[in-house]
């Protein structure tokens, strides 16, 4: 039991510790520190404090409500601070259609079972995952657990690899923690998965394209629909591209369980470490997912806003320390991305972290270039340290941000996907730099909101990673598009310390230059076109030379 150690003395299964380690630390194990070789500073720019957070520089939200573009799905009216939420309607209303998430105990969700005469009849399926569920108390060895999930999944019994899943269970837990999950854990699992019917009793509505939707439901229905995506309860959802959920993220865990990759091990302490919390206790607040679909779009090239501030800094993350600011999903247009397979890059990261995230791919569709995936609430139970191949679960985490007037935490996460360059060249073309300017503009943008009531922005190298971009050009774009909205910025530039130079002293000098959204927008395109257009790699002149030499007269 006492194996999973962390540096505090918290076990992996053991009792929650309250953990405030200092982000230098949790730093430290991220990236290399930033070289302090030449200069002393580790961030320039507005001093952090002077820029807008949550809840402090935002107006009262107004009374939840639902509406016909806000499905709530709790008694909205009963809510009451500290107190799990109660779930609305009191049963379950089920609508099998293409219009909502199909549930897994829908009367119209069959599945072949035994007749008395020993032929097979079409019966319930969530029967069957009763059974199976049911029948796991007591098991002592993940072939159980492999046996109940392809019950009712048998016709991917020769697809499903649960190797991850066994070596997890038999080489990464030592005897104790084995069983504590399979007697304490997995039983609190299976007793949260069963109360799907009581818990999510209101149609879950996909939010399909082009639909500006909001769904807000409790921290407890999440968990519930969380358990349930970790046995593969859900229906529909397995099928390969033909299926009609083929624009959609994948929801059940099957791929998590799959494999050699030590990533999975990691994956599974920190999403066990989420389902030990939630199980031991209720969690009480709500998460509010909306999906924002705008039409119009600035001309950015007649933009005549001004740049806003700037704090950019080569230590910390947009999640250890941009609380209560706008925090920057670096995301797939699968919400998500590889969260439940390999993955482990920053999306993939802040969805094990922050795993009330993961139901977001239940019923968000893949993103398309004018959409956004918003999500206020989601709850971090997990530290880390590591990044992709070197990620590892640390600790579990206390979230202290601060509620707001719906018991969400004040933790604003906005999905946006950068387009995928291929070819470095590519990203300098005007009709990409306007993909990439209203992309970010749709995740920034909030309808009737005045800038003083705006966070601002937390983000970083945003497509710069396995997106291919170059991050130079991927600040100011950033810095355009949260100029447009009238947010200001807080950039993290992951321990690159040479970028958070370069990046604070072309916006000092655009700004000493009094150079609008507009005079911007159009060097950029101007640098395409001197350097770039007829350029078939890395253009000679580097854009903030271009820049400095275009703006020098
Ligand atoms: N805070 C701040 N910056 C970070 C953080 C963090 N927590 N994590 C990573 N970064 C920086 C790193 O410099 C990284 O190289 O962001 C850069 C880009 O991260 P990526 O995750 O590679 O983002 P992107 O290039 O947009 O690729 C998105 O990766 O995670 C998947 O599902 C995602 O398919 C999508 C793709």
């Amino acid at each position: 039991m006492m194996r999973y150690i962390a540096p505090c003395g918290v076990a992996l299964f053991g009792a929650l510790e309250v953990t405030h380690r200092s982000w230098k630390r949790h730093f430290a194990f991220h990236t290399a520190e930033c070289s302090f070789k030449d200069v002393k500073e580790s961030w320039l720019g507005t001093p952090l404090e002077k820029l807008n957070r949550k809840p402090v520089c935002c107006m009262q939200e107004p009374s939840l409500r639902p509406s016909p573009d806000h499905t709530v799905t709790v008694k909205f009216d009963r809510l009451k601070e500290n107190t799990v939420p109660i779930p609305h309607p009191d049963d379950f209303i089920d609508r099998w259609d293409s219009l909502h998430v199909k549930m897994p105990y829908s009367p119209m969700n069959l599945y072949p079972v035994d007749d008395r005469n020993g032929g097979r009849i079409s019966g319930s399926r969530w029967k069957v995952i009763k059974n199976s569920l049911e029948n796991l108390l007591g098991i002592r060895h993940p072939h159980e657990l492999k046996e109940a999930i392809l019950s009712y999944n048998v016709s991917y019994a020769r697809k499903w690899d649960f190797t991850a899943l066994h070596d997890f269970c038999m080489k990464t837990l030592d005897e104790d923690e084995r069983t504590h999950f399979f007697k304490s854990i997995l039983h609190e699992m299976i007793a949260l998965t069963l109360k799907l019917p009581n818990l999510c009793t209101q149609p879950i509505p996909l939010l399909r394209k082009g639909k500006n939707h909001s769904i807000t439901m409790s921290q407890e229905q999440i968990s519930c629909l969380l358990a349930n995506a970790f046995f593969c309860t859900f229906p529909r959802r397995n099928a390969k591209k033909s299926s009609e959920y083929s624009t959609y993220p994948e929801i059940n865990f099957n791929r998590l369980f799959e494999g050699k990759s030590p990533r999975k091990a990691e994956k599974l302490k920190t999403l066990i470490c989420y389902f030990r919390r939630v199980t031991e206790k209720k969690p009480t607040g709500l998460v509010t997912f909306t999906r924002q679909c705008l039409e119009r779009f600035p001309d950015w090239d007649k933009s005549t806003k001004k740049l806003r501030r700037l704090h950019i800094t080569c230590e910390g993350t947009i999640e250890g320390n941009g609380h209560g600011m706008l925090q920057v999903d670096f995301a797939n247009r699968f919400v998500g991305g590889g969260v439940t397979s390999l993955g482990l890059v920053q999306e993939e990261i802040r969805f094990i972290i922050n795993p009330e995230l993961i139901a977001s791919r239940l019923f968000t569709e893949e993103l398309d270039p004018n959409e956004c995936l918003i999500i206020t609430g989601a709850e971090q139970y997990s530290e880390y340290t590591g990044y992709s191949e070197t990620y590892k679960w640390d600790r579990s985490h206390e979230d202290q941000t601060a509620r707001d007037s719906w018991q969400r935490l004040t933790t604003e996460i906005v999905a946006i996907d950068a387009f995928h360059f291929r070819n470095h060249i590519d990203q300098f073309s005007p009709d990409k730099i306007r993909r990439e300017l209203n992309k970010a503009y749709c995740g920034f943008f909030r309808e009737g909101i005045q800038p003083e009531n705006l966070s601002a922005v937390a983000t970083g190298n945003w497509g710069c990673g396995a997106f291919g971009g170059y991050n130079r050009l991927k600040a100011l774009i950033q810095l355009l598009a949260a100029a447009e909205t009238g947010r200001d910025v807080v950039y993290f530039t992951f321990g690159d310390k040479e970028l958070m130079r370069e990046v604070y002293n072309m916006h000092k000098f655009l700004i000493e230059k009094n150079q609008t959204v507009g005079d911007i927008y159009k060097l950029l395109v101007s640098y395409y076109h001197k350097e770039c257009k007829n350029c078939s790699s890395r253009p000679e002149m580097k854009l903030y030379t271009y820049i400095y030499n275009y703006l020098k007269h």
